[in-house]
């Protein structure tokens, strides 16, 4: 079994997101999709949330599952035996701090980081851009899921701000 972790804050998926979990899924027996619990960081939608929205988006990627973490990613790969972490690359200026933890996990513990380009239509997303973008009134239906779009729209109707 090969499997894969593609880690994150998902606060909330973005369709970047969503197409490296894809195309990782397409290279792995099994990705697991881990959302990082930050109990300094309470975000805009809660863990659980995030977890619904992922699951949601992935229902036609059989082989991919979700799962929260708290504390060293490379503790939970070892926990689901899954030697690889896979990560989209967006621009080279997500390349210093990515390496750092690419090579920090190999030496932690041996876990493997495969970098995967991002496709270029969603070289600039980010979750941080997309809640901003929601909060004064831009559209960002074509860069997040039709469900997360909703649950964006009805949180920023209710008067929350970004993070
Ligand atoms: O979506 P994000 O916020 O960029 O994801 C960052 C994440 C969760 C991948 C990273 O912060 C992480 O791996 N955190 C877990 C704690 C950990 O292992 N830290 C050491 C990394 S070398």
């Amino acid at each position: 079994m090969r499997r894969a972790v593609c880690p994150g804050s998902f606060d909330p998926v973005t369709n970047g997101h969503l197409d490296i979990v894809g195309r990782a899924s397409r290279l792995f027996d099994e990705v697991i999709v881990a959302v990082m619990i930050n109990p300094s960081k309470s975000g805009m939608f809660s863990v659980p949330e995030r977890i619904t929205m992922l699951r949601e988006v992935t229902t036609d990627l059989p082989n991919v599952r979700v799962e929260t973490f708290q504390g060293l990613l490379v503790d939970f790969c070892k926990t689901h035996d899954a030697p690889v972490v896979v990560k989209g690359l967006r621009a080279v200026s997500d390349f210093d701090y990515e390496l750092q933890m690419a090579q920090m996990n190999v030496g932690l513990a041996g876990v493997e980081t495969l970098f995967m380009p991002t496709n270029p239509l969603y070289s600039y997303l980010s979750s941080s851009l997309v809640k901003d973008v929601t909060k004064w009134g831009g559209d960002v239906s074509q860069h997040v899921p039709e469900s997360v779009h909703r649950r964006l729209r009805s949180r920023f109707d209710s008067g929350a701000q970004p993070e």
